[in-house]
C-alpha cells in the first residue's frame, strides 16, 4: 500500500490498528542495522515504535532510504502493525514504505545522541532535547498536572480570574522584583504572585483562582528556583487556615490521582518510583483496621507526643467524604453553592500530616540530639533545605507545616490569635526531600493592622491603597495559597532540578534558547 492511501495513525493509538497497515508521520529517532535487517525507531510525539525492515521484504529504494537516513529526519512511514509483547509499546511495525520529508544533512547531524551529555550542553540545545522520550514524557505529565490543578477548582465552584502581570508594587518581597520602565517615568514590575489581586476578586466572587506565569528576580541558583514559573493560586472568602489546609490536601490528592490514572507509562520512562506516589493518595493508617494501625504505627501522619502542639487538634475533621474510608481515594468535589456561602465544606480526608512550626522545630531538635542531622535548627529561623528534607523523610505524604514565626513571613499574613508572634500560614513540603510546593495563609483582615504591616515592611502605602480598601469595604476572613507548577512537576516526576519541568527554563544564568 502506498504512503498516501493507508489511514494515518498515531503511535499512541496503534492498539486500535493491530493487523492493519497504517501511515505514521514523525521522525527517525534511532536506527540499528544488522546485516540485511534494519531496526529503525520512529517517534511521532505520542510515542515511539520500532520498525522492522528486512531487505528481502521491501522495495530496494525503501531499504536504501532508511539505511543511511540521519537521525531526526522527518518522514512518513507506512507499515503493518504487529503486536509484540517484548516491545515497550506492545507493537512493532513491519515497514512497507517510507517517504522522507526533510533529510537532516549528514555534515550537521542531530546534536543530541544516546550517549550522555552534560547539562549545559543539553540546556543549550533545549529546543532539540525536548524531542527525547524522557523530556517529552515530563512535558506530558506537566500538562496533566496543570489540567488537573485547574480542574480541581473549575469543578468546585471557583471562578478563574486573571491578575495582571505588570504591577505597580511588590507582593512577595521587594528584593525579588523584575523592574521595567512603564512610560513617562513610571516603573512597573513583573508579578511575583497574583495573590493581592485575587484577594480583590475573591471578595467580589467568593471562590476564585488565578493561573499564570510569575517572576522572581532572586539571585538564587538552587535546583528549586526559576526566575519565571507558573503558579496556580486559589483565594477564598470566609475561609480560615484549617479550611485552607483541607483545600490544599484535596487539591494535591486530585493532582496525584489524575497523574497516576493517566501517566504510568510516562512515569516509567521518566524513571519515577511509582509506589512512592501511590503512597501519597493511599488511605492513612488512622482510617484502616486496628491491626494494620499497629503494624503501621511508625508511619501514622500524626505528630508524636513529644512534639505535639497543644493548640492543634489532631482529630480528623468530621466530614462525609472522610467516612468513605477505607478504600481508594475519593474526591468529592464541592458543587457551586453560590458565592461566599459562608461555609467551606472540607473535601479532604485528612491524610496529610499537619505540624505546627513549633512541632517541626521540636522534631528537628530531637533529630539533632540523635545525630540524625548535622546542623541544629535555630528556633525562629526558616527551615533550610536539609531541615525540610529531614522533616519530609519522616512521612510518606506531603507534610503541611503551619504557624511559622510571623517575622519570617510576608506582611499580609494574619497573626495567630493564640500567639500573635506566629502567622496563620502553611507551607506544604513534598515527600522525599522535594521541598516546598505550596505556600499560603489566612490574610490580615483588619485595616489598621494591615496598614501598620505595610509601613513596618517599608512598603509604599500609596501603592497599596487599593489593597487596603479591601479591608475598608466589607472585610472578611479569607485565605489562599499558591502552588508552583514546576515544583510540583519536579516532585511528581522525581526530577532533581526544576529546569527539566518547563519547556524553556529561565534561570539566573540562562535565557537561551
Ligand atoms: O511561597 P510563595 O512565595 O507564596 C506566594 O507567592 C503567595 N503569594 C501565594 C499565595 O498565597 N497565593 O510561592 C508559592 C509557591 C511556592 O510554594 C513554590 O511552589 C513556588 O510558588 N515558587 C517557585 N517555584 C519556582 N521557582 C521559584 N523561584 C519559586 N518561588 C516560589
Ligand atoms: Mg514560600
Amino acid at each position: 500500500m502506498s504512503v498516501n492511501t493507508a489511514p494515518i495513525a498515531t503511535i499512541a493509538s496503534l492498539s486500535q490498528h493491530e493487523g492493519q497497515t497504517v501511515t505514521l508521520r514523525g521522525w527517525l529517532y534511532n536506527l540499528r542495522a544488522s546485516g540485511k535487517l534494519l531496526f529503525p525507531i520512529f517517534r511521532d510525539g505520542t510515542g515511539t515504535i520500532q520498525g522492522i525492515v528486512p531487505k528481502a521484504a521491501v522495495p530496494e529504494q525503501v531499504f536504501e532510504t532508511l539505511k543511511n537516513l540521519p537521525l531526526e529526519s522527518s518522514l512518513t512511514v507506512t507499515g503493518k502493525v504487529r503486536a509484540d509483547a517484548r516491545a515497550p509499546s506492545g507493537f512493532e511495525l513491519d515497514v512497507e514504505n517510507v517517504e522522507v520529508l526533510q533529510r537532516v544533512p549528514e555534515e550537521t547531524p542531530f546534536p543530541i545522541t544516546l550517549k550522555e551529555h552534560g547539562v549545559d550542553f543539553l540546556m543549550e540545545h533545549r529546543h532539540l532535547w525536548l524531542r527525547t522520550p524522557r523530556q517529552s514524557a515530563i512535558l506530558r505529565v506537566r500538562a496533566t498536572i496543570m489540567r488537573a490543578a485547574a480542574e480541581y477548582f473549575d469543578t468546585s465552584g471557583f471562578i478563574r480570574t486573571d491578575p495582571p502581570i505588570l504591577t505597580p508594587n511588590a507582593c512577595e518581597g521587594t528584593s525579588e522584583l523584575f523592574e521595567m520602565d512603564y512610560f513617562d517615568n513610571d516603573k512597573a514590575y513583573l508579578t511575583q504572585s497574583g495573590q493581592l489581586y485575587i484577594e480583590a476578586t475573591a471578595l467580589a466572587l467568593g471562590k476564585v483562582y488565578s493561573f499564570g506565569p510569575t517572576f522572581r528576580a532572586e539571585k538564587s541558583k538552587t535546583r528549586r528556583h526559576l526566575t519565571e514559573f507558573w503558579m496556580i493560586e486559589p483565594e477564598v472568602a470566609f475561609l480560615e487556615l484549617d479550611g485552607l489546609l483541607n483545600l490544599a490536601e484535596g487539591f494535591i490528592t486530585h493532582i496525584v490521582t489524575t497523574v497516576l490514572a493517566h501517566h504510568r507509562a510516562d512515569l516509567k520512562v521518566i524513571g519515577r518510583d511509582i509506589p512512592k506516589l501511590e503512597a501519597v493518595i493511599a488511605p492513612n493508617s488512622a482510617a484502616i483496621s486496628e491491626s494494620e494501625v499497629e503494624k503501621d504505627a511508625s508511619s501514622r501522619p500524626e505528630p508524636k507526643a513529644e512534639w505535639r502542639d497543644p493548640r492543634i487538634s489532631s482529630e480528623a475533621p468530621k466530614h462525609p467524604a472522610a467516612a468513605t474510608e477505607p478504600g481508594a481515594p475519593q474526591l468529592v468535589l464541592n458543587q457551586p453553592k453560590g458565592p461566599a456561602s459562608g461555609t467551606w465544606v472540607s473535601t479532604a480526608p485528612n491524610r496529610f500530616p499537619r505540624l505546627s512550626y513549633d512541632e517541626a522545630h521540636a522534631m528537628l531538635e530531637d533529630a539533632f540530639a540523635k545525630g540524625l542531622i548535622e546542623t541544629r535548627h535555630k528556633d525562629g529561623d526558616d527551615f533550610g533545605s536539609p531541615d525540610e528534607t529531614y522533616i519530609s523523610s519522616q512521612f510518606d505524604k506531603p507534610v503541611m507545616i503551619h504557624r511559622y514565626p510571623a517575622a519570617i513571613k510576608a506582611f499580609y499574613m494574619q497573626p495567630d490569635p493564640i500567639d500573635p508572634t506566629k502567622a496563620l500560614c502553611v507551607d506544604v513540603l513534598a515527600p522525599e526531600g522535594y521541598g516546598e510546593i505550596i505556600g499560603g495563609s489566612q490574610r490580615v483582615d483588619s485595616y489598621d493592622l494591615l496598614a501598620a504591616r505595610i509601613e513596618a515592611h517599608n512598603l509604599p502605602l500609596a501603592a497599596f491603597q487599593w489593597y487596603l480598601d479591601l479591608r475598608k469595604y466589607g472585610s472578611v476572613p479569607h485565605s489562599g495559597f499558591g502552588m508552583g507548577i514546576e515544583r510540583a512537576v519536579a516532585w511528581i516526576c522525581g526530577l532533581d532540578h526544576v529546569r527539566e519541568t518547563i519547556p524553556f527554563a529561565r534561570t539566573l544564568n540562562r535565557i537561551y534558547p
